[in-house]
């Protein structure tokens, strides 16, 4: 093996074209791939910012050509040499350095490679786990790598806007107590405070609102959050928020910094200009017309609340259901008469592994006819009525959800989505943002048996809604807001509690008592009563930011050293055993034992 010596690397693998020619230069990288020519080697080197053709050629150089025969992929090299016009008929036009090639004079081994355990091309599909286990090599992949350049960039633009907006990056602790966003906590045992435990922050929620307090006045950090919960495609229990809290501000101004950070972020990484103002759709419209609280809005398919149409229909499955307080909604699939028995029998497997109990379904025929097994048990104004209400022409289909509110929701806001596959309506490279704001500011918890804070218990409620605190806190609305992009929830927020008294009077609302809020925050209200101003904030989730920037389907694409479903890390093996030391140090049991455990 040879060392780098007197040689100084003076272009990266993307620089050169004909303008250079005839110099002399030196290139670092890879092998990608090697080529022999009948006696003439090419090979691709490769580093991150492109891919250089050098040339081998024995009339040339001899002695470096056969030095060349020996080059495997993935092998390290510095090579010296000429830039030389490719002969007409030679030249790559997807390469930016297509139009050259460099005549080697010197070549130099910087370190040899195993064969990789997957090429590193980027057709070869390779399956996830081995791609986690060596992430260093599936990240020297050209499409990967390009991931992580438009991460980087992502975080210029933010920091670039948010400094503009006066905002000040100041960092929060990762060793700290419980924060109320709501999942479990990571845990980090004391060794010096035996018995006692750090966590992991879940966001810097309250540090964020102490910095407010402090005078700080705007605040942001793109800093790591940790959530021990079920993961899912857009979701990792170590992930990253761009956090942010500002003082003096109502929800207009928040809007606009949220909206102008995306602009400044699509034009860094895209160069794609997206419109502003986002559209707004209050909570209630979001759950009653999509089904969810973060609505996909690239395509149509709303629910229609057909209660009131059916519920003295002789249709006793949708009769029944009113009459124990249920809903009947449809969606009405444009175009979707064509679907076969079976693509209905598929719908309707679909929707039951949401909880569906069937799938009525009506096909539209010529004149507004009905083609249905229910068709028959409705009368003629009943049938005339659906149609109007679901603007129904010939050639659409109407699915039907009769259930509890909750489960005609939830069903129906998947078939949508699963329509809009079957449908190929998701273009990725379509941005559809939206506002979803005045949420509840609790709801019921059927297993605590009393409300729990939709947000968080800092979460200002609406002004005119306070009255409602004490007698019928469900109805109260939030000053919170989410930003959803294309169906995700990619930030969200709300205007604080800033003062003492309201703070007492939700915590009241949520059966939370004195000594429960002093155990877990007194910290935070003691501030309140230090001059608090009022104040707000938001967080986005850069992850799910990126993923959908670039279009991948999973937030693992956009983070350099993720985490599988099961929390671990094939690369470093982590989480793993530890030493008996290190526990008893902790003071924590070594003799611990699954199957022991209650
Ligand atoms: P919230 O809990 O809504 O708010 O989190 C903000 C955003 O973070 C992203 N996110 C996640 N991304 C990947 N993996 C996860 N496990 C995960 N959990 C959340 C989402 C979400 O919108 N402190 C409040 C913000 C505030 O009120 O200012 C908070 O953390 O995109
Ligand atoms: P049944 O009378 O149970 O055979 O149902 C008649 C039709 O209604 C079938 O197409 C079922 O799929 C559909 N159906 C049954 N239960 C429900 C429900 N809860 N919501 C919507 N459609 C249903």
């Amino acid at each position: 093996m040879e060392s780098m010596g007197d040689l100084v690397r003076t272009h990266k693998c993307n620089d050169l074209n004909s303008t250079n020619k005839g110099e002399e230069i030196t290139l670092m990288g890879w092998v990608l791939r090697r080529r022999d020519h009948g006696g003439v080697i090419f090979i691709d080197l490769r580093d991150r910012w492109g891919i250089t053709q050098v040339v081998f050629n024995p009339e040339h150089n001899p002695e470096v050509h056969a030095k060349a025969h020996g080059l495997r992929s993935e092998w390290v090299l510095a090579v010296r040499g000429k830039v030389s016009t490719r002969p007409d008929g030679m030249i790559n036009d997807k390469l930016a350095t297509g139009t050259i090639e460099i005549m080697v004079d010197e070549l130099r081994i910087l370190n040899k490679s195993k064969t990789p355990p997957f090429p590193l091309d980027e057709d070869t599909e390779v399956s996830e786990n081995l791609r986690l286990q060596y992430r260093y090599l599936d990240l020297r992949r050209p499409g990967m790598a390009a991931n992580f350049i438009a991460r980087h960039k992502a975080a210029q633009a933010i920091r670039s806007f948010l400094n503009e907006e006066n905002f000040l990056e100041i960092e929060t602790p990762m060793l700290t107590r419980s924060t109320p966003e709501g999942a479990r906590d990571y845990l980090v045992p004391s060794r010096v405070n035996a018995g006692k435990f750090y966590a992991l922050p879940q966001s810097p929620q309250l540090f964020k609102q102490l910095l407010m307090v402090a005078g700080m006045d705007r605040y942001y950090q793109i800093t790591k959050c940790f959530r021990d919960e079920d993961l899912r495609a857009d979701r990792q229990p170590e992930f990253t928020q761009i956090d942010m809290e500002l003082s003096f501000i109502n929800e207009e101004e928040m809007y606009r910094i949220g909206e102008e950070l995306m602009v400044s972020l699509f034009r860094a990484t895209k160069e794609m200009e997206i419109s502003i103002p986002f559209p707004r759709m209050t909570y209630d419209d979001a759950v009653s017309r999509y089904g969810t609280d973060r609505p996909d809005i690239r395509f149509g398919f709303e629910l229609n609340d057909l209660t009131a149409i059916v519920k003295d229909a002789s249709f006793k499955v949708f009769r029944e259901v009113v009459e124990k307080g249920g809903v009947v909604k449809a969606i009405n699939a444009k175009g979707c008469a064509t679907f076969s028995r079976k693509d209905l029998d598929d719908l309707t497997a679909f929707a039951g592994n949401y909880g569906a109990k069937g799938m009525a379904w009506v096909k539209i025929k010529e004149d507004g006819e009905w083609q249905s097994p229910i068709a028959k048990f409705f009368k003629d104004e009943e049938r005339a009525a659906m149609t109007a209400a679901l603007e129904a022409k010939e050639g659409d289909l109407l699915l039907f959800q009769a259930d509890t509110m909750t489960t005609v929701h939830q069903v129906l806001a998947e078939l949508r989505l699963e329509l809009a596959r079957r449908l190929n309506l998701l273009n990725k490279e379509e941005f559809s943002f939206l506002w979803v704001t005045d949420f509840p500011l609790v709801e019921y918890d059927q297993e605590l048996k009393r409300h729990t804070s939709v947000h968080h218990p800092f979460t200002m409620p609406k002004e005119e809604d306070i009255h409602l605190l004490d007698s019928d806190p469900a109805k109260v609305k939030s000053r919170a807001y989410d930003m959803v992009l294309n169906g995700t929830e990619i930030g969200g927020g709300s205007l604080r509690i800033h003062q003492k008294e309201l703070q007492d009077k939700v915590f009241a609302a949520l059966g939370i008592d004195e000594e429960e809020a002093n155990d877990k925050f007194a910290f935070l209200l003691k501030a309140l009563e230090l001059g608090a101003p009022p104040h707000g904030g938001m967080a986005f989730g850069f992850d799910r930011l990126m993923m959908i920037l670039l279009g991948r389907d999973t937030i693992r694409d956009v983070i350099a050293f993720p985490k599988t479903q099961k929390a671990s890390c094939p690369l470093t093996d982590a989480p793993a055993s530890v030493a008996r030391k290190q526990l008893t140090e902790l003071y924590l049991r070594p003799d611990w034992d699954e199957k022991k455990a209650d």
